[in-house]
């Protein structure tokens, strides 16, 4: 029968035998997936888990905080922040196809903790275990549309399954692997997962860098940011959070249109709004959204985020358009 405290059960059994004495990092980045995984592995293996989080620069306004501030603040995990910025910036530079965004994204992930491992190490000193285990919020999914299911297309290199280097010097724990969102959710309420967090919408791995179109800058993400926190915002306020799966706010850095702000002509780019609607992410509907509260997003948009000049609406569907644009 599934029920979470079976998978619970199952999944703590099989971490406990899988990684045995030795030290655990987990990737936590904020959204339900990985929290969901630390939280199993927490309570499996206990303090022979640390989390690291690394702050890549490609995350929404405010992520970084509300990491520390919520997951911590209830679970009393061991956490490690790591700011990385300028070398996923530095890697990322004057790239534009999404599949080598990712990749790259991957790969600098990875050697970020790999340095963290050696620092957990060598602060155990030479009497302390070896960190050999690297937890993932996987989900099935990610493995599916990866190409790692049976017969299945690779349509995108999630970050955490496609993009992982050849030289991985970790063996995975992916506790999630088999589950879709809504069991992760039901898995992470029984463990006592702070509801914020549980319910929170996905955001993908390589964050903000495969919402834009275009190369990524720090000029770039900053535009994006803000005008990502104001559709969220709106939305939270329209009450429209559950009724959603996610909506990715995408910025088209190569395009400029013309438009006319205040008192002259303006050459901006356009800010993409795609919110849809979905059970599992693999088919999605683009989500009927009242036109006020579209009006109001893009009023805000165009008014607070001086290089944006128009707002348009995603109106496909997946299958043909992917959620993210990238
Ligand atoms: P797509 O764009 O493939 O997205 O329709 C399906 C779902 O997966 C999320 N997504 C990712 N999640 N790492 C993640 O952890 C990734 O690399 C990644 N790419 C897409 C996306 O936000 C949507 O929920």
């Amino acid at each position: 029968d599934w029920t979470p405290d079976n998978v619970i059960a199952d999944q703590v059994a099989a971490i406990k035998a899988q990684v045995g004495s030795s030290r655990v990092i987990c990737a936590l980045s904020g959204g339900v997936d990985s929290a969901v995984a630390a939280a199993l592995v927490q309570r499996a293996v206990g303090d022979q888990l640390t989390c690291v989080h690394v702050d890549h620069g490609l995350m929404r306004a405010g992520e970084v905080e509300q990491i520390e501030n919520d997951f911590v603040a209830s679970t009393g995990v061991n956490l490690i922040i790591r700011n990385e910025k300028e070398r996923f910036l530095t890697a990322l530079a004057g790239v534009s196809d999404p599949e080598t965004k990712r990749k790259i994204i991957g790969r600098e992930f990875i050697r970020v903790f790999e340095d963290a491992q050696r620092e957990i190490v060598a602060e155990a000193g030479e009497h302390g275990e070896e960190v050999k285990f690297l937890v993932q919020g996987t989900l099935y999914p990610d493995v599916v549309e990866s190409g790692g299911g049976e017969g299945a297309a690779n349509i995108k290199s999630h970050h955490n399954v496609g993009g992982l280097p050849d030289d991985l010097d970790f063996s995975l724990v992916e506790p999630l692997r088999t589950l879709f969102k809504d069991e992760v959710r039901a898995v992470g309420r029984e463990l006592g997962v702070p509801e914020e967090i549980v319910s929170r919408q996905p955001f993908p791995g390589p964050g903000l860098g495969i919402r834009i179109v275009g190369e990524i800058t720090e000029e770039r993400l900053e535009i994006l940011r803000r005008a990502d926190a104001i559709a969220r915002e709106e939305l939270t306020r329209a009450g429209l959070d559950h009724e959603i799966w996610q909506c990715p706010v995408v910025l088209l850095a190569d395009v400029r249109s013309v438009g006319v702000q205040g008192d002259g002509r303006t050459y901006g780019h356009p800010i993409v709004l795609r919110p849809v609607s979905s059970e599992d992410a693999m088919t999605a509907d683009w989500t009927r959204l009242p036109y006020d509260v579209l009006s109001t997003i893009s009023t805000r948009i165009t008014n607070e985020v001086r290089e944006v000049n128009r707002v348009v609406l995603d109106v496909t569907s997946k299958p043909p358009g992917t959620i993210e644009w990238e």
